[in-house]
C-alpha cells in the first residue's frame, strides 16, 4: 500500500475529516466498517465516526457507500432458484417475500415477536430451510442471522448507546444494508411518521424515505416509499398476540379499516413493483381479491406451519396466549380524542412486558393494550379510553400512570384531519 494511500486511510484522518464535515470517499467508508467489523477499529472510534456522522450529516452517495459496505460485510442471499420475483415490505401470489425482521427494542415493537406468540412458530431457520419454505409457500419470516450483515449489529448496539440511532443517514444504511442482503428485486417501504415513530416530523421522514429510494436505486433494486402516519396506533391492538388477532381478523375479511386499507396500498406496490400488475391499481384490486377469496390466510396458515407453528390459531385464535386479566382506562373528562403520545404508550406496552427494554429480555406475548378510541371519537367521562391486558398488578400500575397521561380527551375536535397515507416516493 502506498504511503498516500495508508495516510488516507488512516481511521484518526477519517475522523477529522467527518468531524470537520467534509464528505468522505468509498475507500474511507469501507475501510470505517470493514475495520470495526473485523475488530481492528475500536468501539470507542466507532462511535466518535457514528456522532460525527450524527451532527454532519452524510451525503447521499456516503449513505450508499456506508449501505453498501454494511451489506458486504456479511453474506447476501442467492435466491435466483426461484424464478418469481423477490419483493420485501419493510415496516410493518405470484411473487416471493423473503422477508428478514427485527424483534422489538424500546418503544417499538418487532415482527419476530408477534410471530413467536404463535406455539412453535420458528423465527431462526438456517438459510437453506428459509430458502425451502420460500420456495414451498412464496414466503417465508425469519430474524436476523449472523451472517447477514454483521456490521450493522455492532454498530447498531453501539448507536443505542450513543445517542445516535435517530440519524435519516445511518437508520437508511442500517435497514437497508440488510434488506438488500435478501437478494430482493424490488422493496415497499412503509416509513413511519408521528408520535409513535422514530421520525417524529413528516419532513424528517420524507427525507429517510427518499434516502432508502435513492440507496435503493443505486444498488439496483427497484423501490417505492410509503410516508404514513402514527400518531395512533394501526388498528386497535397494541401487543404480540393481540396483533396476531387483528391481523387474524382481517385474513378472514374484519379488521380495523386503516390496517386493512394500509395492507391493501402496500400489496398492490408489491404487486405493482414485482411485475405482478401493470399498475398500483391492479395490484389492490388483486391483493382485496386474494383476501376475499380466503387465498391469503392459506398462504399465512402454510407459511406456520413450514415454520413450524401451529397453524389452527389462524382459524381459532382464542390459542393465541391470553393474559389473566384485563382492565380499562377511562376518560376524566367529556370531550373528544385529539391527540396520543403513542411512543409512550408503547413503553407502556413495554412496562407491561409486552417489549424490551434490553435486547436479552424475555417478552410476555399476552400482554398489551386494546384502544377502545381513535383520534377523533368522542369519550364521555368515565368511558373506556383504552383496555389493558395484563399478568402483573405492579406493573399494570405502572402502564396505568403512563396511558393515563397521554391520551387527550379535549372539549373540541380539531377541524384538520390528516390522511394516513401522506406521501408515495418513487424511484424515478
Ligand atoms: N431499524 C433498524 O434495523 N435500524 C435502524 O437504525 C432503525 C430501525
Amino acid at each position: 500500500m502506498s504511503g498516500d494511500r495508508q495516510d488516507k486511510l488512516n481511521i484518526l484522518t477519517t475522523l477529522r475529516k467527518k468531524r470537520d464535515g467534509e464528505e468522505l470517499s468509498r475507500e474511507e467508508i469501507e475501510h470505517f466498517v470493514q475495520g470495526h467489523t473485523r475488530g481492528d477499529i475500536s468501539d470507542h472510534q466507532a462511535a466518535a465516526w457514528l456522532m460525527a456522522a450524527h451532527v454532519r450529516g452524510l451525503s447521499r452517495s456516503e449513505t450508499a457507500h456506508l449501505t453498501h459496505a454494511m451489506l458486504h460485510s456479511g453474506e447476501q442471499l442467492d435466491l435466483s432458484s426461484l424464478p418469481a420475483r423477490k419483493v420485501d415490505k419493510h415496516s410493518a401470489g405470484g411473487l416471493n417475500v423473503p422477508m428478514i425482521s427485527g424483534r422489538g427494542l424500546g418503544h417499538t415493537g418487532g415482527t419476530l415477536d408477534k410471530l413467536e406468540s404463535i406455539a412453535g412458530f420458528r423465527v431462526n431457520l438456517p438459510i437453506d430451510e428459509f430458502t425451502r419454505v420460500l420456495g414451498e409457500c412464496g414466503c417465508a419470516m425469519i430474524g436476523q442471522t449472523a451472517e447477514i450483515a454483521p456490521a450493522d449489529r455492532k454498530l447498531y448496539q453501539l448507536r443505542h448507546f450513543t445517542s445516535t440511532i435517530d440519524s435519516p443517514p445511518l437508520i437508511c444504511a442500517s435497514i437497508m444494508s440488510k434488506k438488500l442482503a435478501e437478494g430482493i428485486d424490488a422493496l415497499v417501504l412503509d416509513v413511519k411518521t408521528g408520535s409513535g415513530a422514530f421520525m417524529k416530523r413528516e419532513a424528517e421522514a420524507t427525507l429517510l424515505g427518499e434516502l432508502m429510494v435513492d440507496t435503493a436505486k443505486r444498488m439496483g433494486v427497484r423501490a417505492v416509499a410509503l410516508v404514513t402516519g402514527m400518531d395512533e396506533p394501526l388498528g386497535y391492538n397494541i401487543g404480540n398476540a393481540l396483533e396476531v388477532v387483528e391481523v387474524i381478523e382481517a385474513l378472514h375479511g374484519g379488521g380495523p379499516q386503516d390496517l386493512v386499507d394500509l395492507t391493501i396500498t402496500l400489496g398492490g406496490w408489491m404487486f405493482h413493483l414485482g411485475g405482478r400488475t401493470a399498475t398500483v391499481e391492479d395490484g389492490e384490486h388483486l391483493a382485496r381479491n386474494l383476501l376475499a377469496s380466503g387465498a391469503a390466510a392459506d398462504k399465512f396458515r402454510r407459511m406456520i406451519e413450514l415454520q413450524g407453528g401451529d397453524p389452527r390459531v389462524v382459524d381459532e385464535p382464542r390459542r393465541l396466549p391470553k393474559a389473566k386479566h384485563q382492565e380499562d382506562i377511562l376518560s376524566a373528562t367529556s370531550g373528544y380524542v385529539t391527540a396520543m403520545d403513542c411512543e409512550l404508550i408503547g413503553v407502556a406496552g413495554v412496562l407491561l412486558g409486552g417489549g424490551r427494554q434490553h435486547e436479552s429480555d424475555t417478552v410476555d406475548p399476552a400482554v398489551g393494550i386494546v384502544m377502545q378510541k381513535k383520534l377523533g371519537d368522542p369519550a364521555q367521562r368515565g368511558e373506556a379510553l383504552c383496555t389493558v391486558h395484563f399478568n402483573s398488578t405492579e406493573r399494570m400500575e405502572a402502564a396505568r400512570l403512563i396511558i393515563e397521561r397521554n391520551i387527550q380527551v379535549e372539549p373540541t375536535l380539531p377541524t384538520q384531519r390528516v390522511p394516513l397515507i401522506r406521501s408515495v416516493i418513487r424511484d424515478n
